[in-house]
């Protein structure tokens, strides 16, 4: 399967989308909220660029993306007051994968915009933003654009199924689990491992391409306290997920 072709959250803003389900996801951006902050803060007092370019890689379709935003727009609105300077202008890419519904982002703009301007006597910043659909794994932008590079609850999507999961019949060995789990065999924890060190690779190399010297990057994802590959605290959740397919194919096979 092409993942890049067919991956996505469910779109729009129905009970089940991701719109309305990903606020376990806003929690853990807001807990390292202080070091985003920081980061696109030092940045901009090194370099104090003109137009100022942001990407937030893996957005979605959900409120988290333009309230990241919104943060980032208003803390460095903040610093140019403080130095009695112009604010510079913010260019905006949201990313995603292709079939990501970038309609629902797009609609929630007027309101983004809307609150921009509140309480400013002097107008809305400028900000100018625009969907951005590809795969992070690879180059995205052209060279040394980017001043702030922002990927939160993105990366732990690798870019395909591990082939090392597979033996050489081309069966699962992965005892019909869907993740890393404790029935799992090492090889398929190793084979998890190779996939993400080759996608994380890409994906560091292909942004140093693209981000300007002095630039920054905050990268948000799940990790786990120990070195036992299960000893995760949402191992809970996948254990659901799993139980809840294979009740489910079994039922087609009857
Ligand atoms: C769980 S959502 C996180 C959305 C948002 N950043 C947040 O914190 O709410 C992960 C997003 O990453 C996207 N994604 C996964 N693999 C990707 C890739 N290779 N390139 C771009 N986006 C990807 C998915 O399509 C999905 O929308």
């Amino acid at each position: 399967m092409d993942l890049e072709k067919v991956f996505h959250m469910k779109g729009g803003r129905g009970e089940t989308s991701y719109s309305e389900n990903s606020s376990l996801q806003k929690k853990a951006a807001d807990k390292v909220n202080h070091i985003t902050v920081e980061a696109i803060k030092e940045m901009f007092l090194e370099s104090k660029p003109m137009s100022l370019c942001i990407a937030d890689l893996g957005c979605s379709s959900g409120p988290n993306s333009l309230s990241n935003i919104k943060e980032l727009v208003n803390a460095i609105e903040r610093e140019s007051r403080k130095l009695f300077e112009r604010a510079p202008e913010f260019r905006v890419y949201l990313n995603d994968l292709p079939t990501n519904d970038f309609n629902t982002i797009f609609q929630a703009l007027p309101d983004l915009y809307r609150e921009l301007k509140k309480g400013r006597n002097h107008g809305s910043p400028s900000i100018y933003i625009a969907g951005y659909p590809g795969t992070f794994y690879g180059r995205l932008f052209p060279d040394k654009c980017l001043h702030f590079i922002y990927s939160s609850n993105s990366l732990h999507w690798l870019s395909r199924v591990p082939p090392g999961i597979y033996n050489e019949q081309g069966d699962s060995t992965n005892r019909k689990s869907i993740y890393i789990s404790e029935n799992s065999p090492p090889k398929v924890a190793q084979a998890y491992f190779e996939q993400f060190k080759q996608d994380f690779s890409l994906f560091l190399q292909s942004r140093s391409d693209e981000v300007v010297v002095g630039g920054r990057m905050v990268l948000i994802l799940l990790g786990r306290n120990g070195p036992n590959y299960v000893d995760r605290g949402t191992a809970f959740l996948w254990e659901i997920l799993y139980r809840s397919l294979a009740i489910l194919v079994s039922k087609v096979r009857c």
